[in-house]
This record gives C-alpha cells, sequence and structure tokens, in this order.
C-alpha cells in the first residue's frame, strides 16, 4: 500500500494507455460514441453520468480520504446537498455544529427547513448536550464541521462516531479546513467525508468544486444515484484543475501550517489582540483532541481584536499582501471579516460570530513578508 503523497500524485492518474501521457487528459465531452446501441466503451454514455477526467479525480479523493466510493461535485455545497439528500427526509431531524461555514447551516435552515428538515444546534464538545439533543426515531445525521469556520472548534471525531453508532446515526464530517492531509475522518469512524474542493485541495483559487468519500456501499449507492439524477457534478476542467492542485497538498500544507504558527506566535505579542482562535495552541479547549485526530493544525488562525468591529475593518482594509476576500486555502494569504463576509447569511441565529472576529487564510508566501504586513495594518 503506498503512502499519502505517492497516492496524491498517483491514485487514480495512471499514465494513458494509448499515448503515454503522464498527466489525465481534459475530456471536454458531453456525450461518447457507441459501437451499436449499448455498445459503451469504458462504461461511458454521457458526461453527466460519467467523465473520464472526474473519474481520475474520484478515484483520487476516496484514496485520500482512504474511502471506496468518491463524488466530484460543482461546489462544495452541492456536494452536502447531494449529502443531505440522501440522509433526510421530510420529517427527519439533524444535528448542526454551533459554529460552522455560514453556506452550511443557510442550506440546512433555509433550504432544508421548509421541506420539512428540523435541525438543532449542538456544541460539540459537550458530548452529554449531543446525546439529549437526539429525537428518538427522528434525528438521522450529526452535521461535523471540524476545525469550524471561523472560530476553529474541534470536534472529537471518534468519540461523536461512537455515540452515533450506538443510535445509528450518520456521521457526516466536513474536512474542508484540515484537508486529508492533516485528517482523515472515515478512519476515525465518520460515515461519510465532505470537502469544498474550492479550498485547499484545488489550492489556487482557480476553481469551485466539491467531493464527498464514503466506505459504506449503501450510502455510494443513493449518492450515486443522486449525482446522475439531479446532476450537481464537476467539469471536466474543473476536476483536471483540482487534480492539479491535489498533487503539491502535502508540501503545501506543511508551509500552511508553519507559516500559521509563526503568525500565531507573532498575534500573541501583540497587545492589540485580544483571543486567538488556533486548535494548535495548548491553551485552546480542542487543543488535546486535535493533536489527536490531525497530523498538525492547519494554516487557518481567527483573532478577536481590542477596539471592535471599526478596528476589524480598518485591519481588513489596511493590509497589502494579505488579500481582502472571502474563501481560503489557495497559495496566497487572504483576510476577511466573518460577521460582514462569509458569515453574514447567520447573523442573529445560533450561529452568530463575534463583530470584532478576524479570519486568516495563511498562505504560503515568505512569513516574514505576512508578519510584517499584519504588524504594519494593526
Ligand atoms: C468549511 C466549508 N464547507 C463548505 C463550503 C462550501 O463550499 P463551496 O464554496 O465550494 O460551495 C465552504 C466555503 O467556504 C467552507 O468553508
Amino acid at each position: 500500500m503506498t503512502r499519502f503523497e505517492t497516492d496524491a500524485i498517483h491514485a487514480g492518474q495512471e499514465p494513458d494507455s494509448e499515448t503515454g501521457a503522464v498527466v489525465p487528459a481534459i475530456y471536454q465531452t458531453s456525450t461518447y460514441k457507441q459501437d451499436g446501441v449499448g455498445g459503451l466503451r469504458g462504461g461511458y454514455e454521457y458526461s453527466r453520468s460519467g467523465n473520464p477526467t472526474r473519474t481520475a479525480l474520484e478515484v483520487n479523493l476516496a484514496a485520500l480520504e482512504n474511502g471506496k466510493y468518491g463524488f466530484a461535485t460543482s461546489s462544495g455545497l452541492a456536494a452536502e446537498d447531494l449529502i443531505l439528500r440522501a440522509v433526510l427526509k421530510p420529517g427527519d431531524h439533524i444535528i448542526t455544529p454551533i459554529d460552522a461555514y455560514g453556506g452550511s447551516y443557510r442550506l440546512i435552515n433555509k433550504v432544508y427547513s421548509p421541506w420539512g428538515v428540523t435541525h438543532t444546534a449542538v456544541d460539540q464538545y459537550d458530548l452529554v448536550a449531543l446525546e439529549k439533543s437526539i429525537q428518538p426515531g427522528k434525528t438521522k445525521a450529526i452535521w461535523v464541521e471540524t476545525p469550524t469556520n471561523p472560530l476553529l472548534a474541534i470536534t472529537d471525531i471518534e468519540a461523536v462516531s461512537k455515540l452515533a453508532r450506538a443510535h445509528e446515526l450518520i456521521v457526516i464530517v466536513d474536512n474542508t479546513f484540515a484537508s486529508p492531509y492533516l485528517q482523515q475522518p472515515l478512519n476515525l469512524g465518520a460515515d461519510i467525508v465532505v470537502h469544498s474542493t474550492t479550498k485547499y485541495l484545488g489550492g489556487h483559487s482557480d476553481v469551485i468544486g466539491g467531493g464527498v468519500v464514503t466506505n459504506r456501499p449503501d450510502l455510494a449507492e443513493k449518492i450515486g444515484f443522486l449525482h446522475n439524477a439531479m446532476g450537481p457534478v464537476a467539469g471536466p476542467f474543473d476536476a483536471w484543475l483540482v487534480l492539479r492542485g491535489i498533487k503539491t497538498l502535502g508540501v503545501r500544507m506543511d508551509r500552511h501550517t508553519s507559516n500559521a504558527k509563526a503568525i500565531v506566535e507573532f498575534l500573541k505579542s501583540n497587545n492589540k489582540v485580544e483571543q486567538i482562535f488556533y486548535p494548535g495552541l495548548p491553551e485552546h479547549k480542542g487543543h488535546d483532541i486535535a493533536k489527536r485526530q490531525m497530523r498538525d493544525f492547519g494554516g487557518m488562525i481567527s483573532f478577536r481584536v481590542k477596539g471592535g468591529v471599526e478596528k476589524a475593518l480598518e485591519i481588513c482594509n489596511n493590509v497589502q499582501i494579505f488579500t481582502l476576500a472571502e474563501s481560503l486555502g489557495g497559495v496566497e494569504s487572504l483576510i476577511e471579516h466573518p460577521g460582514k463576509m462569509t458569515h453574514a447569511s447567520v447573523a442573529g441565529s445560533a450561529l452568530e460570530v463575534p463583530a470584532d472576529l478576524i479570519r486568516l487564510s495563511v498562505g504560503i508566501e515568505h512569513v516574514d513578508d505576512l508578519i510584517e504586513d499584519l504588524d504594519k495594518a494593526i
């Protein structure tokens, strides 16, 4: 069995059998010639149902998450929708975190609620509260995001999966912030992993995409059916971009992480910084769990500043090398104000974020330049 970094470069990507091309082709085609009715070549008949470039990515994603079945979608939210439709029906209930990507919560709260799916947001550090929130017969799944966006809270995937198994619930883990290089939820007992491949997997801020991986044939069958029946598929060029990004995932994550650790040290020494959220800090509530279930602590940092929302916005506007933008996980460093940007959709809900919060996606530029930039801006 080969190791992660080797799989990232080779899984699903054997050199082309006819030409020897080392890089998978972009099969920019909607349909495939049949050798007589039903005479499919390699099983391909129409690109919503299957496309060789997408297959390469799906095989690769499954290998990286140590899963059997992978699905590549048109966005992270399309992947989430696919999963939710596969595991829930009207009348069912799902448990969500109290901190999560605003769009994930919006999908459940604003799209699924009107279709009769109920949800409860629970602090997933509190396993007793989590168990109490299970509604027998109604609750079907627990949605986990770890580390969370934007507060970097950690959920114990192994403990939650054990609890879920006792109640026959499905555990879905959004692994976008960690990436499979730093954390593999299926190995810890989760049933389904979901990614916004837009982020670390793509890694270059040039594509929107999503991925789903599972080991369970029953779930794979439902998800596979819906993938074709609903059509939220990754296009061939987008699949190719994500595949290309994945080849360098390991080295990028190592640099994202070492840069982030140095920036955390800088923030600790700055007297305008009120509170830092980073799972690598020993005082972080989830530090011990993160240490156990992650290879390292990743490239995302959030912090609160003294001086409230005005000061937070001022810093976001002052930076020169950090780019003020939504999204994360690319080679370039990004800064954003979750309250007014990525998490504006959760204002007034249980998932509202502090107004003086700033989120950094630490890139792989020279760390001294990044620290100087923050120092001047703060
Ligand atoms: C943790 C997390 N999950 C899911 C998504 C949604 O992904 P996409 O924007 O690719 O639809 C995001 C986007 O920011 C995210 O941060």
